[in-house]
């Protein structure tokens, strides 16, 4: 074999991918199954919840702007639509923002990882997270380390995360901190406003000891349950010029497509110098990477973003899957309370994680009567985007049995 022994023995399929193929084996043979392992939203009758004027909006774009390559950085006007999306309330964001595109979230962190870290140096993260955030790691030769996510209390333990940070500052100089909120994957987790504060106040107060990068995954953003999703930007306010501050922009949930691999990279760099220096390193990441993003994906989102009457329609068409999703919380929120089900306080979200010791043998026997869920260490994660309402009381039998 002629790959190099350090990626001999790589796993070929993901194990979530993996689960779901089985699932939707078992279904297709006629059993009755609840697949809480796709992270997509479904409706109640499996179908993928795909927003109309998106689709519609995708359908426009005319085979010119299919066809040629976009700029290696992105459409600028596409960059433009995404920052100002982002910080329509926050103008000195929006002053120092720099943004590349990228094909979908997913290459945001990866960007963050390849230019905030050494070669060897580890990110720092939520004890419980999205498992490519390790496998993307592993692709640019990082590695990646946590902080205990929960405090005894449920919230986010900043505790853990000040000593974490300090560590990191010791051992490798510099810290890169991926925090994925609202409606954190795999836990549905959204931070309040005070834990925010705490985390900002933990980064400023390490911030003289070396470079501290906080990277935003908001990828979740369009879903938070509370009403206004970018009052958490306020409390970043005094990271300007002091932390490095970026965001991991998703098309992919926001416009329910995600195949279409469209998102972005925005950094905010107040200092114009420092500014130019970071598109430059950035952009040059997405030629040595994947060139360019789709020009039409871009060409879409922008128009989606822009254009108030697509704007207007697919924000209620998204109100309306947020109410779908919504049904589907209240119903687990219900029914995992009368079981007596452990997990973090859950207001909305594509996902929740039940704590479990037993988190491979349960799912394993869940398996066997029919509900699929996708067992992490201490936990199951529990996808309620892909389960019908009527299958929640089901689900959540299965977990507490
Ligand atoms: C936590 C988190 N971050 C980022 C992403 C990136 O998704 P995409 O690359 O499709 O934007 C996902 C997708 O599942 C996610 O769950």
């Amino acid at each position: 074999m002629n790959v190099i022994p350090a990626h001999q023995g790589r796993p070929s399929d993901d194990p979530i991918f993996a689960l779901n193929k089985e699932a939707t084996a078992r279904r297709a043979r006629g059993e009755s199954i609840v697949n809480a392992t796709v992270g997509s939203l479904l409706h109640d009758d499996n179908r993928l919840a795909i927003l109309p004027t998106a689709a519609r909006a995708v359908h426009e774009v005319p085979a010119e702007e299919w066809a040629p390559y976009a700029p290696i950085a992105g459409a600028p006007d596409f960059l433009d639509a995404v920052s100002t999306d982002l910080f329509s309330t926050e103008p000195e964001m929006k002053a120092s923002a720099v943004a590349v595109a990228t094909p979908g979230g997913t290459g945001a962190l990866r960007h963050a990882i390849a230019n905030y870290l050494e070669p060897g140096q580890s990110l720092l993260t939520t004890s419980f997270f999205w498992g490519p955030y390790q496998t993307l790691c592993d692709e640019s030769d990082r590695k990646l380390a946590t902080f205990s996510m929960f405090d005894g209390e449920g919230k986010l333990d900043t505790v853990a995360l000040d000593k974490a940070l300090a560590d990191h500052l010791t051992t490798q100089k510099r810290a890169l901190l991926f925090i994925n909120d609202p409606c954190h994957n795999p836990t549905g987790y959204s931070m309040t406003p005070a834990e925010w504060r705490a985390v900002v106040e933990r980064l400023l107060a390490h911030s003289a000891q070396g470079p501290i990068t906080l990277l935003c995954d908001t990828a979740y953003f369009a879903y938070a349950a509370r009403p206004d999703p970018r009052a958490f930007l306020k409390e970043l306010r005094p990271l300007l010029g002091k932390v490095g501050l970026g965001f991991a922009w998703s098309a992919s949930k926001t416009f329910t497509h995600y195949g279409l691999r469209v998102g972005a990279m925005v950094a905010c760099v107040p200092d114009a110098k420092e500014r130019a220096a970071t598109e430059a390193a950035l952009s040059y990441s997405c030629r040595g990477t994947w060139s360019n993003c789709s020009r039409g994906g871009m060409r879409a989102i922008t128009r989606l973003l822009t254009e108030p009457a697509l704007a207007r329609s697919s924000d209620a068409e998204r109100e309306e899957l947020k109410a779908l999703l919504g049904a589907r919380v209240t119903a687990f929120n219900h029914a995992a309370t009368a079981r007596g089900l452990k997990y973090p306080r859950y207001e909305g979200g594509f996902f929740v994680t039940v704590f479990t010791d037993d988190a491979h043998e349960r799912a394993m026997r869940m398996k066997e009567k029919g509900v699929f869920v996708v067992p992490a260490k201490g936990a199951l994660r529990v996808a309620l985007c892909s389960v019908a309402e009527k299958d929640v009381p089901r689900l959540v039998d299965a977990l507490a049995e």
